[in-house]
């Protein structure tokens, strides 16, 4: 069934949670009244969410049986939680919007190229809690594939840790240390695909017809011929293609990313189910965020880019009511980079309205700041930004400047049009930009994924080289060096003034360099996303309280911005981000209206001084009689409009100006 052809009434049919299902009370039969209630009361809010969920994706016959499995699968879950774990769903269900606080502040690493092992990112924690970190994104930890595994994103066993890290005993040592420093841990649940080496495929390679049916196997090339003449290529370098022939399998396997990540078939419930266990046991390892990595591809539909279908909003709905079920203190993040039109449906739009996705990433935001920096003109920003339609406000972005993956140019072409650019021509400028091939840039990154066919060229880099850094320190220039110290936090503002989850990828907050030598590790050859992921610094990190260094300075900087932050109700993630209309085309100006007052932002993405006119403060009673005198919340200083009636901003200054 499609979501189209549902019957509208389903979810609100009033359906009776099923008498004691397959022996739930007995799972539950070793705790105390209390606590068997509060399961029963979880069940009848929950129940109607994952039934809707499963309805719009699995025929009626197979619902009643899933269903009842997964209630089983919450009630072990549930009974074997730990106290701690146990009284940290009871606080957050207390404090529901416990992430969407402005004192969050996350920070994403490779365990080994952070510390080493868990044991040694236990180490880190003093670090973390310095520059204000309380979400913490440690990429993929699960026992890998060997050799090549997409960065660790093709996963041999979900239930072990990759064995250089440490242990899923040391996994539960590290969640428990980082909980006690008030740290979230995040992790990857790669759920699109498995490695070709999981025991699933290992199964289906076989002949085993059960584990087949996990996955999209054709027996010859019409199915795939059919669907490629509407799917993109992901990897068009070094994975052309959706489909690899695999001799085992007899066949032609659905590999989306590389010939070794096999594609799960969601609408077999058996995959549901699985991954609904994985999920549970991860939760109670004590992960507090599961990150839904490539969630936009779960779903394959003939005649589409198999991206976005509505059954990925539904089975996130039902997974999440599940979770809610039997650990309500952990939240599911959407990994879906996708064009901004598409990205608001995995905060819930419509029915889907807050049921689905906790969080997402805003990958527009992040793109219109990269192109904001290189044109020295927000008004493609100001148009983008303005048309995206308000999230639920139970939800919250991440916000990020970059991040371990290549930045593709997600701008729509009705935006680009709307200020009279041309979307195919602003995309190409900001790959020129980015490379370091356009005449003048300051950036120095390389170009990921070139496809010919339709003119990506995506970018990998770490912000110090995409924001001139690396060319100022190779040229020696000291100026501009401080410019593009000026630049990274300017940008940085934008991310950390935006609201929501801000994160910061490991060696942004002490100015790391790309790493020259990504291509020399075994397998990271072709993928130069590598150079972007730099094992940490110690000499540059054991830099960060010297003022006269470019680490010192970013530092304190970020520190400032993520304090500051702390302190603004404003940047609670339920008050949404307002752009406002520019009034320079070098001004950026954000607004959020808050009961206690608003809070004015105003972003100058140029290296000259620009203005906003001081009669638009008045109307956020920021100037004028009567009205308190705007204050800028990052130095403390009053902000008021010089003696030609303009305020006047610095290269690359922001000010967050509220009513002090
Ligand atoms: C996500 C990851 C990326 C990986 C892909 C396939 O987008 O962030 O690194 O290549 O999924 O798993």
């Amino acid at each position: 069934m499609t979501e189209d052809d549902r019957r509208p009434e389903d979810d609100r049919r009033p359906d009776a949670v099923p008498d004691d299902p397959a022996g739930v009370g007995g799972l539950l039969a070793g705790l105390s009244p209390d606590r068997r209630d509060l399961f029963d009361l979880r069940v009848d809010r929950w129940w109607p969410d994952l039934l809707a969920g499963l309805r719009a994706v699995y025929p009626a016959d197979q619902v009643d049986a899933l269903s009842t499995r997964l209630l089983h699968a919450a009630a072990a879950g549930y009974a074997e939680r730990e106290p701690d774990l146990h009284r940290l769903d009871q606080a957050r269900t207390l404090a529901p919007d416990w992430f969407q606080r402005p004192g969050m502040l996350g920070y994403a690493a490779y365990a080994d190229r952070f510390a080493g092992t868990l044991a040694g990112v236990a180490g880190q924690i003093p670090y973390l809690r310095e520059l204000g970190v309380t979400y913490l994104h440690l990429m993929p930890l699960l026992a890998p594939r060997s050799g090549d595994s997409d960065g660790g994103y093709a996963v041999a066993d979900y239930r072990t840790v990759r064995p250089d890290l440490g242990t899923v005993d040391d996994l539960r040592a590290l969640t428990r240390s980082l909980r006690g420093a008030g740290i979230s841990l995040v992790v990857d649940l790669v759920l699109n695909h498995v490695a070709r080496e999981h025991a699933w495929a290992v199964a289906a390679r076989a002949g085993d017809p059960h584990h087949r049916a996990y996955f999209h196997i054709f027996g010859d090339r019409t199915g795939p011929d059919a669907y490629e003449r509407t799917l993109p290529e992901i990897f068009p370098d070094f994975a052309p293609g959706n489909f690899t022939h695999d001799q085992a399998a007899g066949g032609w396997v659905w590999t989306t990313f590389n010939a070794f990540q096999w594609d799960l078939n969601w609408a077999n419930p058996d995959v549901f189910a699985e991954y609904a266990q994985i999920m549970l046991f991860l939760a109670n390892a004590g992960v507090e965020v599961l990150r839904l990595d490539a969630i936009a591809f779960l779903w394959k539909r003939l005649g589409t880019n198999c991206q976005n279908q509505p059954e990925v909003h539904a089975i996130t709905q039902a997974l999440r009511a599940l979770l809610r079920v039997a650990c309500p203190g952990v939240l599911l993040k959407a990994e879906a980079i996708v064009a901004p039109g598409d990205l608001v449906q995995y905060l819930g739009q419509g029915r889907r309205h807050g049921r689905v996705s906790d969080l997402a990433y805003h990958n527009s935001l992040m793109v219109q700041v990269w192109s904001m920096l290189a044109s020295r003109d927000v008004r493609l920003a100001v148009q983008a930004l303005r048309r995206i339609p308000p999230v639920p406000a139970s939800t919250a972005w991440i916000t990020y400047l970059r991040c371990h993956d290549d930045i593709g140019w997600a701008i729509d072409d009705g935006d680009a049009g709307a200020v009279g650019l041309s979307g195919y021509g602003h995309r190409a400028f900001l790959s020129d930009f980015y490379s370091g091939a356009f005449p003048g840039t300051f950036a120095r990154g390389l170009v990921f994924q070139a496809n010919p066919a339709t003119g990506d060229r995506r970018i990998s880099g770490m912000a110090a080289s995409l924001a001139g850094l690396d060319a100022a320190l190779a040229a020696g220039d000291a100026g501009q060096v401080d410019l593009a110290v000026d630049r990274i936090l300017l940008a940085y503002a934008i991310v950390l003034g935006w609201g929501g989850i801000p994160v910061l990828w490991m060696g942004d907050e002490i100015g790391a360099p790309s790493d020259p030598d990504w291509a020399t590790e075994p397998g990271h050859q072709a993928d130069n996303r590598w150079a972007h992921r730099p094992r940490l610094d110690p000499a540059r990190q054991g830099q960060r309280h010297d003022p006269g260094t470019v680490p010192g300075r970013l530092f304190a900087g970020l520190r400032r911005l993520a304090t500051v932050r702390a302190s603004l109700v404003h940047l609670h993630a339920g008050t949404p981000a307002q752009v406002l209309a520019a009034a320079d085309p070098g001004v950026l100006p954000v607004l959020h209206r808050h009961p206690q007052g608003d809070l004015l932002q105003l972003y100058n993405v140029t290296e000259q001084w620009r203005s906003w006119p001081g009669d638009r403060l008045a109307g956020y009673g920021l100037a004028g009689p009567g009205s308190a005198t705007a204050r800028d919340a990052l130095t403390g200083d009053g902000a008021a409009p010089g003696g030609d009636g303009n305020l006047w901003l610095a290269p690359y200054r922001a000010v967050w100006l509220h009513g002090g």
